[in-house]
């Protein structure tokens, strides 16, 4: 059985960019792959630093998972802080990662155009500790959106070089990239991101997620007018959720004229509501169930432990150190 790995960074709250985009392939792909997935908090260090927001977006990422279908005896889904592995593998990386490589990083790159001050370490390493946490579980593939595309291939890149470096230790993986959804954009058009504050989040509380539809951009024709579906927000929202035949029925009516921008937002925050309906329920459900929900984590922590060790004793067979 092929195996892929993934992580998500408890940054912020889940919204419907990662569900298309990375959430659901990790829920499908439970079927026919041996599975990892983690939360991904060292890297979330690199924006989050007070203890309540790490504790609780951790924690609420664990239960968004859980509610959304993931199964803890298919997957094997742990906290990335649970283990010593990942941050001991990105040293021995460091060593022979070149500064300019992790120069070209866009990430890296953003936050140089944008001026940002002072960016510490973490944000510019930020990709070596990715490709640890990739290479320790020796992955097929590693299902993500397309805005990690360029860290996948950098992890494949650090492999290739430990590899020519020491002998063989690391599996080449690929990543799974959706085509039609690799990249959702959000209330204002850009791509949805937590940054950007421009998401509609999966579990938010009704009038706040309405407050997050009703809030998409649109442009000024007025309701009588003919409007272009291809070139709405909301149309393309809605194409996420909708059949062939309801996506048809929409574009009919935004072509006719007579129906505003605000019926195609009441139309598509039921959609949500309904398409999400019972993972919202779950999701509260589990809420209240810390015990359980820690208890999954830490086992999933042992059992990623005993795969993370044993990659991580051959690279340091293969360095020299034991
Ligand atoms: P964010 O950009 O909101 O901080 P993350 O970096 O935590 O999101 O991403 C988690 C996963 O969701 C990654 O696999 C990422 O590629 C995917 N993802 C994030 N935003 C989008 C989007 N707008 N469209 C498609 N996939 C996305
Ligand atoms: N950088 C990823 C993101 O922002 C999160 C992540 C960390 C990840 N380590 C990973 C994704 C390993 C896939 C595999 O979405």
């Amino acid at each position: 059985m092929k195996r892929i790995l993934s992580g998500v960074q408890p940054s912020g709250h889940p919204h419907i960019g990662n569900y298309f985009g990375a959430i659901r392939q990790h829920i499908e792909m439970q079927k026919n792959y041996e599975c990892f997935l983690f939360i991904a908090d060292l890297h979330a260090l690199t924006t989050v630093h007070d203890a309540k927001s790490m504790r609780e977006q951790t924690y609420e990422l664990a239960v968004a998972y859980l509610a959304l279908g993931l199964n803890p005896k298919k997957t094997v889904f742990f906290k990335q802080s649970d283990l010593s592995e990942h941050t001991e593998l990105c040293w021995i990386f460091d060593c022979i990662v070149k500064m300019p490589f992790l120069e070209r990083a866009h990430a890296w790159k953003d936050a140089q155009e944008k001026g940002k001050k002072d960016p510490t370490v973490g944000l510019f390493n930020y990709p070596v500790l990715q490709a640890a946490d990739i290479l320790l579980y020796q992955p097929d593939l590693v299902p993500v959106g397309q805005d990690q595309k360029q860290h996948i291939e950098m992890t494949r890149d650090i492999a290739i070089t430990f590899n020519t470096t020491f002998g063989e230790t690391f599996l080449i993986p690929e990543p799974y990239i959706k085509e039609e959804v690799a990249v959702v954009l959000g209330t204002d058009g850009q791509k949805m991101s937590k940054s950007y504050k421009n998401t509609i989040e999966i579990f938010a509380e009704e009038p706040e997620l309405k407050k997050q539809v009703m809030g998409i951009v649109t442009d000024s024709t007025p309701i009588e007018k003919p409007k272009d579906p291809s070139k709405c927000n909301v149309f393309n929202l809605y194409k996420l959720f909708a059949t062939e035949k309801e996506l048809k029925e929409l574009e009919k009516k935004y072509i006719a004229g007579g129906f505003g921008y605000g019926d195609s937002k009441k139309l598509l925050l039921k959609t949500i509501l309904e398409y999400f309906g019972e993972a919202r329920k779950k999701y509260k459900e589990l809420l209240p169930k810390k015990d359980y929900v820690y208890s999954v984590l830490e086992d999933g922590a042992k059992k990623a432990k005993l795969v993370a060790s044993k990659t991580l004793s051959q690279a340091k067979k293969n360095i020299g150190y034991i």
